[in-house]
């Protein structure tokens, strides 16, 4: 486009004027750094802001490189559209606003990740909305009985952070179904690469984008996917009223992401399988739990409904408590010390003495965990490296 002849200043916000993108055809999807785009005439803009023509007006309601992550995610994820998010817990915030009014209830699996619950503790309650917690392994047993007219959606995830419990997702799917009710699952630590809950008639799937999807420990960012009835209800409240849109940038390193996402939870779940192995039976262990494991009590479920892997993610109990975990974390020289998962790099977090260092025992027990347990988030490293680095750092305490 160009613009004439015109004075100084307005040559230096205007340039040369756009170059003719249609005639350029990179191989990436550009990322378009643009928080509002440009109305052909009058009569377009009332068009596209009436939503009788697609296009886009403002990126905190849509974007190019925003809508290439959403279509890729719910392509994965087997639907049809998705919301993408600048992070995890504004997805689930987008997705409990829309459905929930003053007065409602809903039943959620137990343990959850503790930012979720966080969320529901403090947000949901001032809107008068209850949340009620059943065990993850029995939801799809106990959910009836609990059910009442105020119930808007069963909420659950699996493999929950950091316990790795497991729900039935085809059962609780089942009798979540006898009540018409939603179905609303956390995909985090499986992916699509690993469980399918779509095909197992789960209405929304959502992520912490900044896990495995990202995948490099980089970028925050969550998505939501479903059928397009259910996004068209969630996003204005998402993009309209909320505003916690992904950035441009951020979306094209997810969809980046995504590119080698089935590789690299791969390798991820078959480094976990190995050292889960080799922790099983080290002396300095009191207990491994992973879902691929078949000592763990939830593997049977997870055998049923994964397939591929079991993911990255394990958990350990040590011998000797928090003292040992102390320990335990100050001898690691190649693992990193660090909240999060699904990076490239191994990463470990002990609770007791970090994120839950507050905590007593019986608070820990309350939520699934002991003063020695300790979450393994295993990388794409050569395993036999992350081994070696956690038998010596368990040799020192
Ligand atoms: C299972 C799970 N869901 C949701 C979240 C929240 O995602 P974010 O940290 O991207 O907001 C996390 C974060 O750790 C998580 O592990």
């Amino acid at each position: 486009m160009s613009h004439g002849k015109v004075k100084f200043n307005t040559l230096a916000v205007h340039g040369a004027g756009m170059p003719d993108l249609s005639k350029i055809k990179p191989v990436s999807i550009p990322i378009y750094q643009s928080s509002e785009f440009v109305f052909d005439s009058a009569e377009h803009g009332a068009a596209v802001m009436s939503g009788q023509e697609p296009g886009f007006v403002y990126t905190r309601l849509g974007n190019p490189t925003s809508q290439d992550f959403e279509k890729r995610m719910a392509l994965l994820e087997g639907t049809d559209e998705g919301i993408s998010f600048a992070s995890g817990l504004a997805a689930i915030a987008a997705v409990m606003l829309t459905y929930c009014r003053p007065g409602d209830n809903i039943i959620s699996s137990a343990p959850i990740y503790g930012g979720t619950f966080g969320l529901f503790k403090d947000l949901l309650p001032k809107m008068n909305i209850e949340i009620i917690y059943l065990p993850a392994k029995d939801i799809h047993e106990l959910l009836s009985a609990k059910v009442n007219s105020k119930t808007k959606m069963i909420y659950i995830e699996t493999p929950a952070n950091p316990t790795l419990d497991v729900v039935d997702i085809a059962e609780t799917v089942k009798a979540a179904k006898k009540h018409n009710l939603r179905v609303v699952i956390d995909n985090t630590f499986a992916t699509p690469c690993l469980q399918r809950p779509i095909e197992m008639g789960v209405d929304i799937v959502l992520h912490s984008a900044t896990k495995y999807i990202c995948g490099h420990g980089d970028t925050m960012g969550g998505v939501v996917v479903g059928p397009k009835a259910e996004i068209d209800q969630i996003r204005p409240m998402a993009f309209k009223n909320l505003g916690g849109s992904i950035a441009p940038l951020t979306a094209w390193l997810m969809s980046r992401g995504l590119q080698t996402l089935p590789l690299r939870v791969e390798r991820h779940s078959q480094n976990a399988m190995i050292v889960s192995r080799f922790l099983e039976k080290h002396p300095k262990v009191l207990r491994t739990c992973y879902p691929g494991l078949e000592s763990c009590s939830a593997h049977q479920v997870a055998k049923k409904q994964m397939s591929g892997g079991y993911g990255g993610v394990l958990a350990i109990d040590l011998k000797g408590g928090r003292e040992a975990g102390r320990k335990f974390q100050n001898n690691l020289k190649l693992c990193k010390l660090a909240v999060s998962l699904g990076s490239v790099d191994t990463l470990v977090t002990h609770p007791a003495s970090t994120t839950h260092l507050a905590y007593s025992e019986e608070d820990l027990a309350s939520v699934g965990m002991t003063a020695g347990f300790v979450r393994i988030a295993v990388g794409i490293e050569d395993p036999e490296d992350v081994m070696a680095d956690l038998d010596q750092a368990l040799s020192k305490i």
